[in-house]
């Protein structure tokens, strides 16, 4: 007997990991994890599941919810983790352990609830339907410098989709300003309305590319729909300070000033080479009379 008590902690002493995670398995109260998720795995709850896993996990838990963030922290991909109850994964996310903040004070439990539907449809997307194609149609209304776009199937039948998140754009010149809101969810007739922005400066004809698009959604697959309006301020290039000689102006614009310091400092420098050059010759010629 007292042989096998010393054997123990030799025994030990050569699985350090797995009598480590022995003493850490994390218990959850059976009434806690008996608890119901109320929400429905749906895009609109995925989307803010999404948005709030890339904000507040990813660092620990790394994007692929491996668990190799830039701590060594829990992934969510294992069997062991999926086969919890959604209850548990609350109960765990809200009250926090070790190195794992209590989120119970940062989000609230729809917010919770929403990371959980994201971690069940990230590690099994087979959860959701395949993604389907979609129209938009997308209209200007000039009344009230608004912008709505429609969204349909895209079979011949086209029913209105309503709950799918359309981002709005400004084509600019090195990319896409967006506008609207974070989300803009159609209605139930598969329509959301957005106000154009102020003070947008379009081409020299005040025209303007917007842009409707859906992006990464849950259900659909990518795709925009784009009109181009009249309604930006004119880009105006000929502004009178063009034409000035002024320190960002182009080559032939540049001050007098700068002309005479820049061209003096090299012909300074070139001058000194030169004056040594033809002294060293000089020196030569000089030197000449003493070899004959
Ligand atoms: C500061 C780093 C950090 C952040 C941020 C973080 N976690 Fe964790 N998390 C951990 C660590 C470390 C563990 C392992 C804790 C332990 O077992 O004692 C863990 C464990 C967990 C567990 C339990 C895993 C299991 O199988 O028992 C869940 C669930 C979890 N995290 C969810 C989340 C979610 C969801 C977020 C974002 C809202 C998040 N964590 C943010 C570090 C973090």
């Amino acid at each position: 007997m007292a042989t096998l008590k010393n054997i123990i902690p030799i025994l030990m002493l050569f699985f350090p990991v797995a009598t480590y995670s022995q003493k850490d398995v994390w218990t959850v109260p059976p009434e806690k994890a008996a608890k119901v998720n109320p929400l429905e795995i749906k895009p609109k709850n995925l989307t803010v599941g999404k948005n709030i896993f890339s904000r507040n996990c990813v660092a620990c838990h790394g994007a692929k919810a491996d668990g190799q963030g830039l701590i060594q922290s829990a992934s969510f991909l294992t069997d062991t983790f999926q086969k919890q109850t959604d209850g548990a994964i609350f109960h765990k996310m809200v009250t926090g352990r070790n190195k794992m903040p209590p989120f119970g004070s940062v989000l609230k439990d729809d917010e919770v609830w929403s990371v959980i539907n994201y971690l069940r449809v990230l590690v099994n997307p087979s959860v959701l339907p395949p993604p389907k194609d979609i129209r938009i149609e997308l209209a200007a209304s000039e009344e009230t410098h608004s912008l709505t776009a429609f969204l349909t199937t895209a079979d011949s039948v086209r029913v209105p989709l309503g709950e799918v998140d359309v981002h709005y754009y400004i084509k600019r010149d090195f990319g896409l300003m967006r506008f609207g809101e974070i989300s803009n969810y159609t209605s139930e007739k598969g329509k959301v309305t957005v106000s154009f922005p102020d003070g947008i400066i379009g081409d020299d004809q005040g025209n303007v590319t917007v842009l409707a698009r859906i992006e990464n959604d849950f259900l659909y697959k990518n795709n925009e729909s784009a009109v181009v309006l009249r309604w930006g301020s004119l880009l105006v290039t000929e502004d009178a300070k063009f034409n000035e000689r002024t320190l960002w102006g182009s080559r032939s614009k540049s001050p007098v000033w700068l002309l005479i310091l820049a061209n003096g400092i090299l012909a300074g420098v070139w001058g000194v080479i030169l004056y040594i050059l033809y002294n060293l010759f000089r020196i030569k010629k000089a030197g000449k009379i003493f070899i004959k």
